[in-house]
């Protein structure tokens, strides 16, 4: 992945929480699409409340890494509008009772999306701070049903060059479609979310509309967007940075300070909003700050090798 230099964003334009908290009473009776989840139906299930502010809107909605647009910062909001997200069709496969093509709205009916503020950590070393609605993923496994088989989850993006210029880019090394991976008992934990929505409205294209993974201990390139492919299986599934570089990103990818990435420290990461007198730089916490709910499912593994 790619480092950019730093953008001029002032601090002044932090949104406080209570700002956007506010704000939520404005939205709650927004319909949030075709999805058909009335943002008044919405949990105030923020599990872990954070004393940090709200990165602004127009950050987390311009500063975007989705190589399907293009590799800039800036390219996904530039591109994404392109992307034709209705019909969305899911295709469930592998080791799963109920296996089939789905619509994505069947999928999500009647699950209740919650609001969930967690810190995203990118392996670039820039993080956020995120409002997200998201269902929990545990909801939908219980939904698809998983056979006693299956020991991972294996997510794919849309593949549609048509629409995304990164796919037919001459440039490009990524072996399209993107995938990632989970196994089951990280897929299953309470954190791990499927995001349907952003700051109280629907999902932007440039953030994986109309719906992506969110999995907040991990680095960011696990949280793969616009998926249309849930596929359970017994060995563990391929991701694609770690097919690109298997010796920078492996597959737990699990936030950690104490492990470098082979070409810069993970030790510290820059909050943003950033300017280019203030890095807004901050230690990097073991699993993003989630170590208390999820060290132990990594309980005696060696997490330098299990990078
Ligand atoms: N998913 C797809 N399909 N394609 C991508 O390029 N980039 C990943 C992840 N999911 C990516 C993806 C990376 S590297 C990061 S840091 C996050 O999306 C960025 O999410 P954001 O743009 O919503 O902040």
């Amino acid at each position: 992945m790619l480092i950019r230099k730093p953008d001029s964003i002032p601090s002044s334009e932090i949104t406080p929480e209570s700002t956007y908290v506010s704000r939520r009473h404005f939205v709650r009776d927004l319909s949030i699409g075709s999805v058909g989840l009335a943002a008044s139906s919405i949990a105030r299930a923020n599990t872990l409340p954070l004393d940090e502010p709200l990165t602004p809107e127009r950050i987390i909605t311009s500063y975007n890494n989705f190589y399907e647009f293009g590799t800039d910062k800036g390219d996904p909001v530039r591109h994404a509008h392109q992307l034709t997200t209705a019909p969305w069709k899911v295709k469930v496969s592998g080791e799963v009772a109920k296996p089939g093509e789905y619509d994505y709205e069947d999928l999500v009916k009647g699950l209740t999306p919650e609001e969930r503020i967690y810190r995203f950590r990118c392996v670039e070393a820039w993080s956020m701070v995120v409002p997200w609605t998201g269902i929990p993923l545990k909801a939908l496994l219980q939904r698809l049903e998983p056979t006693g088989n299956a020991k991972y989850v294996e997510f794919t993006t849309l593949l549609r060059p048509s629409e995304m210029p990164g796919q037919r880019s001459l440039f490009t090394s990524i072996d399209w479609p993107y995938v990632e991976g989970l196994r089951l008992d990280e897929a299953y934990h309470p954190l791990s979310i499927m995001v349907v929505g952003l700051y109280g409205k629907l999902l932007p294209k440039q953030n994986g509309a109309p719906w992506r993974l969110i999995v907040p201990w991990k680095y960011g390139f696990k949280s793969i967007k616009s998926i249309v492919q849930i596929r359970f299986t017994e060995k563990k599934p391929k991701n694609t940075w770690n097919i690109l570089a298997p010796h920078e990103y492996g597959f737990y990818a699990n936030v950690n300070p104490a492990v470098s990435h082979p070409r810069w420290s993970q030790a510290s990461e820059r909050r943003l909003p950033t300017t280019l007198f203030n890095q807004n730089r901050i230690p990097t916490l073991a699993f993003n700050g989630y170590g208390e709910e999820v060290a132990s499912l990594y309980a005696g593994m060696n997490l330098r090798r299990n990078f």
